[in-house]
């Protein structure tokens, strides 16, 4: 059997990935670290089918706290780190910076230092893996034409980016300083199953159903590259197990959509399994509110790297996930009310009231 460590796991990303991980590959124990901020949620893994159920380990922790990763480490030999634990969501690290360089700088600077001292100790194993998710917005903003390739500078604009590309300047050096086997993915936008609703296409979907205004920052013609989850989680087991140490990957779906044209396919899809038309639809809940400040024009990934050297590319089409995820929202609305929390709402009035949206 192999060991991994999965940060964050409890997230949507971690979830989606440990749930497709224990049924793709049988031989992994996977120990999930996760602090359980606001975003994670332990139900997401509870009723995991009990043929894989065993191979299932969930600690509550900080990924900045090194005594809890120095008891990890002489625990279990693990065979890599899948490290997703991070604060995710620019909007919040416009209002609350702090926590953004905490976890997602200091954080991984833990993790690496443990990793380096592991070694050092001489039981890191030659397959060894430390997989460092990160996110195409530490390349900035791109104007109509062109992609984002692997050898792009980096100019992040808010500072949840700044602390991403900040920690992959860490993980980077950390493989040629210390030669520490590092992969570093950088993945446009995701979504599917799990995904908190303070995000654009889980909170615009329950935003329909509810019957709630629908906010679209600006002129609501921000470019988003979108890939659904579960694509991106295929794409992380290739890096893991083709990639090469050293290196990065690019990951994308090739599905570029303004944001106007997202929320108006989700309006559709909503009123069709809804049955609802005419002045019900949920075109009519749209509303244009205060753009978000250094909001990134557009995104678009060029994932040619990782189909030349590594044979991925995405599978589902755009249409065809958005509507699976619609449907699984439809059917998890328990899901949705627990974890929209006082503390979900206390968010949504911070966000929002001062954009001007009526509710
Ligand atoms: P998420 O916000 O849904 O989940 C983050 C998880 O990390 C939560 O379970 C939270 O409890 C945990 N966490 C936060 N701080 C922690 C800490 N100090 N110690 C331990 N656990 C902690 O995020 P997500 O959308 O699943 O994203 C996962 C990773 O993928 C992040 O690193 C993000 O930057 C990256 N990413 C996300 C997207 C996307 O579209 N969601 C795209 C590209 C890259
Ligand atoms: O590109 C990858 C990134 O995608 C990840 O690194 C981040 O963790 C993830 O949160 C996501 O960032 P975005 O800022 O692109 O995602 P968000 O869903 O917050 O916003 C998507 C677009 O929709 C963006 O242009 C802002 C806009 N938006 C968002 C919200 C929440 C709205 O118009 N209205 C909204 O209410």
């Amino acid at each position: 059997m192999k060991n991994y460590l999965i940060t964050g796991g409890a997230g949507f990303i971690g979830t989606n990935f440990i749930r497709h991980a224990l049924t793709a590959r049988p031989d992994w124990n996977i120990v999930n670290l996760d602090a359980l901020t606001y975003a994670g949620n332990p139900a997401n893994l509870e009723n995991l089918d009990p043929g894989i159920a065993g191979r299932y380990h969930f600690v509550r922790g900080d990924i900045c706290d090194a005594t809890l990763l120095d008891s990890l480490f002489s625990k279990y030999i693990f065979n890599g780190i899948i490290h997703f634990a991070a604060e995710s969501h620019v909007d919040r690290s416009i209002q609350g910076p702090e926590d953004f360089a905490q976890t997602n700088v200091m954080g991984t600077f833990r993790l690496l230092e443990a990793c380096r001292k592991f070694r050092k100790d001489k039981k890191m194993s030659d397959e060894f893996r430390f997989l460092h998710i990160s996110t195409d917005e530490v390349y900035g903003s791109l104007g109509p034409d062109g992609y984002f390739a692997e050898q792009t500078p980096y100019d992040p604009s808010s500072p949840y980016s700044a602390s991403k590309a900040s920690s992959d300047h860490f993980v980077k050096a950390y493989f040629r300083t210390y030669g520490l086997p590092t992969l570093v993915t950088n993945c446009s936008n995701n979504y599917g199953p799990y995904q908190f609703p303070e995000k654009l296409i889980p909170l615009t979907i329950l935003n329909i159903i509810k019957e709630k205004p629908l906010p679209v920052y600006g002129d609501g013609k921000n470019i988003r590259d979108w890939l659904y989850v579960l694509d991106h989680c295929d794409a992380l087991i290739t890096v893991l197990e083709k990639g090469t140490p050293g290196e990065t990957y690019n990951i994308g779906g090739g599905a570029e959509r303004e944001n106007i044209e997202i929320v108006h396919l989700l309006c559709d899809l909503v009123d069709d399994r809804l049955g609802r038309s005419g002045d019900k639809s949920g075109r009519w809940l749209i509303q244009f509110v205060t753009d978000r400040p250094g909001h990134d024009r557009r995104y678009a990934i060029d994932a040619t790297k990782i189909k030349t050297d590594l044979g991925w590319t995405s599978a589902r089409t755009l249409e065809d996930a958005l509507e699976s995820t619609v449907d699984w929202y439809l059917n998890n609305m328990e899901w949705v009310d627990s974890v929209q929390s006082g503390e979900y709402r206390k968010w949504i009035k911070q966000n929002y009231q001062h954009r001007g949206v009526n509710s």
